[in-house]
């Protein structure tokens, strides 16, 4: 009984958990657009990026070495040409929970 009722709320939780992700995911999607797509690839969808050997979103989520905490700090660092959007820690966040959607595995 009492594993029956823990595993019923295993099953509960799972689907909320994943629901906030996507939220998350969703914005972070929306902040993109509105902020990197300028310069980046931002897409999953896109097949061609531009020529001048920017990072595609989508590679970034490939590449093994990127992590929640090496995406903050390309964000928050003023990359090269890149302007500082002085993002919040949420907004960071969120990007970082897009940029994770991509990945494929
Ligand atoms: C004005 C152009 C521009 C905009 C807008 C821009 N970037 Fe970049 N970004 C670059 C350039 C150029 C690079 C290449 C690395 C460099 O030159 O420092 C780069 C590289 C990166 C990298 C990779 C760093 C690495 O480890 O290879 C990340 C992550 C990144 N940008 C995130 C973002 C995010 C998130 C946004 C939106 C909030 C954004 N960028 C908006 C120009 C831009």
């Amino acid at each position: 009984m009492k594993i029956a009722r823990h595993f019923a709320a295993l099953l509960l939780s799972l689907p909320l958990a994943g629901l906030a992700e996507a939220q998350d995911a969703l914005r972070g999607q929306a902040l993109a657009e509105r902020w990197c797509a300028n310069c980046h690839v931002v897409s999953r969808t896109a097949t061609t990026g531009r020529s001048d050997g920017l990072p595609t979103f989508p590679a970034l989520a490939a590449r093994k070495d990127v992590t929640a905490a090496t995406l903050k700090g390309a964000m928050t660092a003023t990359h090269s040409r890149m302007p500082d959007f002085q993002l919040g820690a949420r907004d960071q966040e969120d990007l970082v929970a897009y940029i994770f959607s991509l990945r494929t595995q």
